[in-house]
């Protein structure tokens, strides 16, 4: 009995690491899919395998076994057939089948060999956030946002994959597998989303201190949904209607904020940080560490390298209580 408890304490913790929002064993698109296949098929084969060889252990420690004297002499050659078998001729027929598995699934995936039109979007990884340039339509309807990416569900995209600095590595585990970001080398990615929803992405590939806070989200929507979210993210952000927010629209500008940031319609035209023209539409901060509402906003200005060391925003502390509430406030009207 206690050792059926322990066996499904054990089952349960294993599974609870599946079935979360980056479980890749979930695909929701084709590309996940084929990799998902294929993990299947190795895990399959592998477990197979592994129950042999223990069934094979047991049989040999548990057979009949007599004194030295009985034994064949060693020089004999007795058990060189299962030497050859199961440590050359099965484990050669097994790597070379999921190998083989394996390179035709990357080479269903297209790759960026000049034969491609212009990508539908451009992600730039930067220490630590994602760049996200929108290249849909003639150059006017252009624009850039961050950390979350609009996709159309039901069709394919093509991201044209960069780097400003370091490597880094896109993976959205439901719907792709990971490529890397590397700087000078633009990569090509096709995920596709079978069904609308909230896809979670992490970057994959060590980038330095807050590697492991460099998040971002693929929001997959209904065609029609994602079509007034694009004309919502081409204009300008939205001028102050209150005297608070008017405010915060001045000291966005006067203090450092603007020397690292853009915000269209407003003389902010920096590129080192994030674009903010649309702030309030997203869904995180701080490449998704921290949810977007007003006290994450207020902690991210004045204490950014408490929460993220080393990254490039500094902490604002120059601001009094009211200068920074405007601030917010102007901050959460860029809808
Ligand atoms: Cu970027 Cu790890």
């Amino acid at each position: 009995m206690r050792l059926q408890l322990l066996l499904l304490t054990v089952l349960a913790v294993f599974l609870a690491g599946c079935g979360g929002p980056q479980n890749m064993l979930g695909p929701a698109g084709p590309a996940a899919r084929d990799i998902s296949t294929l993990s299947w098929i190795v895990l399959g084969i592998f477990s197979a395998v592994a129950v042999i060889m223990w069934v094979l252990l047991g049989w040999t420690a548990l057979r009949r076994r007599g004194s030295l004297s009985e034994h064949e002499p060693v020089d004999i050659g007795g058990g060189q057939n299962w030497i050859l078998t199961g440590g050359f001729v099965i484990p050669f027929v097994i790597l070379a089948t999921v190998f083989v598995l394996g390179l035709r699934t990357m080479m269903a995936f297209p790759v960026n060999d000049g034969k491609h039109d212009r990508p539908d979007i451009r992600v730039t990884g930067h220490q630590w956030w994602w760049e996200v340039q929108y290249l849909d339509g003639a150059v006017d309807r252009h624009f850039t946002t961050a950390n979350e990416i609009h996709i159309p569900a039901g069709r394919p995209v093509d991201i044209e994959l960069e780097s400003a600095d370091v490597i880094h590595s896109f993976w959205v585990p439901k719907l792709h597998g990971k490529e890397d970001l590397v700087p000078g080398q633009p990569n090509l990615i096709r995920i596709e989303a079978d069904r609308p929803g909230i896809y979670s992405g992490q970057c994959a590939e060590f980038c330095g201190a807050q590697h492991a806070h460099m998040m971002l989200v693929v929001v997959a929507q209904p065609e029609t949904e994602y079509q007034a979210w694009m004309a919502g993210q081409v204009g300008s952000s939205a001028q102050p209607v209150n005297g608070e927010q008017a405010l915060g629209q001045q000291i966005f500008l006067a203090k450092p904020c603007a020397l690292c940031h853009t915000i269209r319609g407003t003389e902010a035209h920096a590129t080192v940080g994030p674009d903010l023209t649309h702030l309030a539409s997203r869904q995180g901060i701080a490449a998704n560490m921290l949810p977007n509402n007003e006290a994450n906003l207020a902690a991210w200005v004045t204490h950014a390298q408490a929460l993220k060391p080393a990254s490039r925003m500094p902490n604002v502390t120059q601001l009094s209580g009211l200068q920074l509430q405007s601030l917010v406030a102007y901050l959460q009207s860029l809808n």
